[in-house]
């Protein structure tokens, strides 16, 4: 039987519900191999619906035991279900919906709705998974206070958890136990959370600044107890800075986070009660890297700001999810950057936009921030959504000035709070609060595509002018072929021998740094009384989510290395002058010949390394080569293998000539004082690692004994893991027999630290040595892979398929005929999952035929296997079209 196409949905579509849900009592029953579930439903039809109005629930994968209004088993005839919904008729205007529905936990791999995760029950309901625990209108603009009892065996699940405060506990027979809890504030059904497991807890206390004592709780297997004092102090630390920053108070009297292993995101934001992938929870020295470290800050934040914009003020409708992700990033980046160093941070962001996000602007899949219509709501969690929507809220903050835009903010809260909203509602509290007029600026909001800015600059010596000359254009977009400009803030200075020089436009001046107003198809900006030649530095710390280009020659690429004032634009520079030194090797390697290396990138290096001021984790940014699948993704229908060559030999150029440099930044950046995932020590321990990488190029046997040295030494995973890659990527003889030697200690040592074996896995999984393939299968058979636990498959078939460019792409099309099979198992177990991993194929276009037709043909196969989740559907159609 051919299933029916999936529908698309449009925001022009948006109405208000017929009937309102009021309050919601749960009570749920939990047994080994199902749980019956009791909802009754205080309802009420909307004012403006007809009396006849039908009532339309959702609900996916549930059997219907009961169904009563106001008490009385409601007849036969006045309701129908259907796979997705239960309809009733002839409903009296205000009434109690009670059903009694039951589902298998156990059996539910799509890790949505109630599941097992091991040993527990927990719950994702975030976007449409309430659907799946009962019926229920399911969406976010219906909002109710939730009561829920829980059930279950005592002694395998002392903890019955839910959203809000306890309110009454007790025994029941057969040792079952059961608990109460009510969340006095009403919220959208996606932020439901329900645990029942056998944890321990971490608590500690927090005082808001009003003097509410609120009691901390994190929940962990016991093996991790030793793990979760970074996330509790991550945790103390955001509750301040947004009481402090943004004026943002907790409002219950208990915060849990709940760490679980099978989980599809990061973590999620269930009022009172966070629900975390261990992945986002758990650190500690012995099993945890710097970066992850910082994931476990930034996520805990994250979740936590959530608890204002996002539960507080909630989305009118899915549309509108960057309204609650976009200015939620926003929040968690700039606390970061408060905590750390914001440099760093800002460039770590810009990086993961430009090599993720960028690629998704320019695929198939490209959609606004605010999309127009979707299939399957799951596929819009994006980096789109989520870190363009970061850079269009940052852009804002940036137009206002920072007193403004905590006033505009206000006004946002104050307002909508206890509400579903939309983008347009917080772009108006802005606009209202500073008087400025956001028509054209909404254009963020509609157009997807990154916008392009081609800026050239003029110098009249005679004169004493500059003359910047800015065009933007806009690339065409699944269904936005043309659109309207951009109003786009392209901050900038003008850099000269001793400085940046003073601005003067018009005969008003603008210190050294200014924004200029980009909103035409061309414009040009004069300054005038410019005493000599300047280099431009242009889109200072990232000032808008675009693509710039200016000619640059060389030189002056060095010139901004070595003087702008601006991190992002010094590391920006650096990352162009790469760029243009590979893709000329790259060239040449095709044509057979061979090419001196530019002396000036390893004279830049050079510099750097020998920089003392220099901030250590810029340096190392810096000395990092733009990666193999940002060169894919940036270059026109790129030819992999030659990259990979040219990307390759560069590093072993650099290697060569920098050798005793690299040897003594790496002794000198060594510490014996104790671990702190500070910002300073992280920045230590990065150019550290940055050396060894570049040391362990040299193929001598010293090269290898200083990697075991340090793998042995290393009293953190971050120096032994930057060993173990060190040696997995070593092509050197000498570390054949090492090699294995070193895998084996690490994986006997961590087997039981799921989260130490992921790394192990991801190691191995990016490795670009030959026989890639090969070393996927063996891993997919090891004990340690599970293909229902989602961060194994990212660990080994998403970084294979994403990072590992040079092995997935091989000209056979064996990384492609085994991405389609993965892709096709995983559907029928988690199609969010299934659907994620799609992406590396769905760029078959931007690449060589000969290796487009074979990715082509690998989408093709995936779309016409059997039962495609709506998930699948939409983006291997979207790739396809
Ligand atoms: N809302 C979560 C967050 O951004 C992400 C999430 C979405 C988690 C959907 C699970 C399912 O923090
Ligand atoms: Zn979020």
């Amino acid at each position: 039987m051919k299933q029916a196409q999936p529908s698309t949905i449009y925001l022009k579509d948006y109405r208000q519900p017929d009937y309102w849900i009021t309050e919601t009592g749960l009570r749920f029953e939990l047994f080994e191999e199902r749980a019956v579930v009791h909802s009754e439903l205080q309802m009420h039809r909307h004012a403006d619906s007809p009396a006849d109005a039908e009532l339309v629930l959702h609900g996916v994968e549930l059997k219907l035991l009961s169904v009563k209004v106001d008490g009385q088993p409601w007849p036969q005839d006045k309701y129908s279900v259907d796979d997705k919904t239960l309809t009733l008729r002839d409903l009296p205007e205000s009434f109690v919906l009670a059903c009694v529905t039951e589902i298998e936990p156990h059996k539910n791999t799509s890790l949505e709705g109630l599941y097992k995760s091991r040993s527990m029950f927990c719950t994702q309901c975030e976007a449409e998974g309430f659907r799946k625990i009962t019926y229920y209108i399911d969406r976010p603009d219906v909002m109710s206070v939730f009561t829920t009892r829980v059930e279950a065996d005592k002694s395998q699940f002392p903890l019955l958890l839910s959203n809000g405060n306890a309110i009454e506990r007790g025994e029941l027979a057969d040792g079952r136990h059961y608990a109460t809890w009510l969340d006095p504030f009403k919220k959208p059904a996606y932020l439901f959370a329900l645990v029942a497991a056998d944890l321990e807890v971490v608590e500690d206390r927090f005082t808001t600044c009003s003097g509410r004592d609120v009691l901390l709780q994190i929940f962990v297997e016991a093996k991790d107890l030793d793990k979760c004092a970074h996330a509790m102090l991550s945790l103390k630390n955001s509750m301040r800075w947004d009481e402090e920053t943004y004026g943002r108070e907790y409002d219950l009297d208990i915060f849990m986070i709940v760490a679980v292993d099978d989980f599809n995101m990061g973590a999620m934001e269930n009022k009172g009660l966070n629900i975390f992938n261990t992945s986002c929870v758990l650190a500690a020295q012995e099993t945890t890297t710097d970066a992850a470290f910082q994931r476990v800050e930034g996520v805990v934040a994250h979740e936590y700001f959530h608890n204002w914009s996002g539960n507080r003020v909630t989305c009118r409708d899915w549309f509108q999810l960057s309204l609650k992700e976009g200015f939620t990033v926003y929040r968690d980046s700039e606390f970061s950057s408060d905590m750390n160093s914001r440099t760093v941070k800002r460039v770590e962001d810009v990086q993961h936009l430009r090599s993720i996000q960028f690629p998704e602007d320019a695929g198939p899949m490209a959609h606004p921030i605010r999309p127009a219509s979707f299939i399957e709501i799951s596929n819009f969690y994006t980096m789109t959504i989520y870190e363009k929507g970061n850079e269009v809220v940052r852009m804002i903050a940036n137009l206002l000035g920072k007193e403004l835009f905590r006033r505009g903010c206000d006004l946002y809260f104050e307002r909508f709070d206890g509400q579903a909203v939309t983008t347009d509602d917080f772009v108006a509290c802005m606009a209202e609060v500073s008087g400025r007029d956001f028509s054209q600026f909404q254009h963020w909001y509609e157009q997807a595509g990154t916008p392009r800015l081609a800026v050239a600059g003029q110098y009249d010596a005679e004169a004493q002018t500059y003359t910047l000359t800015v065009e933007q254009s806009c690339p065409a977009t699944p269904g936005q072929a043309v659109k309207p400009n951009f109003h786009i803030p392209l901050a900038m200075a003008l850099v000269g021998r001793r400085g940046l020089l003073p601005l003067e436009l018009e005969g008003e001046s603008h210190g050294v740094e200014t924004v200029l107003d980009v909103t035409e198809k061309q414009q040009q900006f004069v300054f005038s009384g410019v005493s000599e030649k300047p280099v431009p530095s242009l889109l200072r710390d990232f000032s808008a989510p675009v693509n710039l280009s200016c000619a640059y020659s060389r030189d002056q690429l060095l010139f901004l290395i070595a003087n702008d004032t601006d991190g992002f634009c010094r590391w920006d520079a650096m990352q162009q002058l790469a760029v243009a030194v590979i893709s000329e090797q790259a060239e040449a390697w095709r044509a057979g010949e061979s090419l001196v290396v530019d002396v000036r990138l390893v004279q830049a290096m050079r510099q750097l390394l020998q920089d003392e001021s220099a901030d250590r984790a810029m340096v190392a940014l810096m000395l990092a080569l733009p990666s193999l699948p940002y060169l894919v993704d940036l270059l026109d229908s790129p030819d992999i293998e030659a990259l990979h060559h040219a990307r390759a030999t560069l590093r072993q150029h650099i290697s060569g000539e920098l050798q005793a440099l690299l040897l003594d930044t790496y002794h000198s950046n060594m510490s014996d004082v104790e671990y702190q995932p500070s910002a300073e020590q992280i920045a230590q321990r990065s150019l550290k690692n940055a050396c060894l990488a570049y040391l362990s190029l040299q193929s001598d046997f010293s090269a290898i004994e200083r990697i075991q040295q340090q793998y042995q030494d290393a009293d953190n995973m971050t120096d032994k893991l930057a060993a173990l890659a060190a040696m997995v990527n070593s092509n050197s003889l000498h570390a054949e027999t090492a090699k294995q030697a070193m895998l084996d200690d690490f994986y006997h040592a961590w087997k039981h630290e799921a989260l130490v074996v992921n790394q192990w896995l991801q190691v191995q999984s990016a490795c670009a040595l030959p026989g890639g393939l090969e070393r996927i299968k063996a891993l997919m058979a090891h004990e340690a892979f599970d293909i229902k636990n989602p961060n194994k498959v990212r660990s080994v078939i998403s970084i294979f398929c994403g990072q590992n460019a040079i092995n997935f792409h091989d000209a056979s099309g064996s990384g492609y005929e085994f991405l389609a099979d993965q892709v096709i198992e995983l559907n029928a177990l988690n199609p969010q999952i299934a659907s994620r991993m799609i992406v590396p194929l769905s760029k078959w276009r931007r690449l060589p035929a000969a290796q487009g037709d074979k990715m082509k043909l690998a989408l093709e196969r995936i779309m016409t296997s059997p039962n495609l989740s709506s998930d699948v559907f939409e983006m291997v159609s979207k790739a396809l079209k």
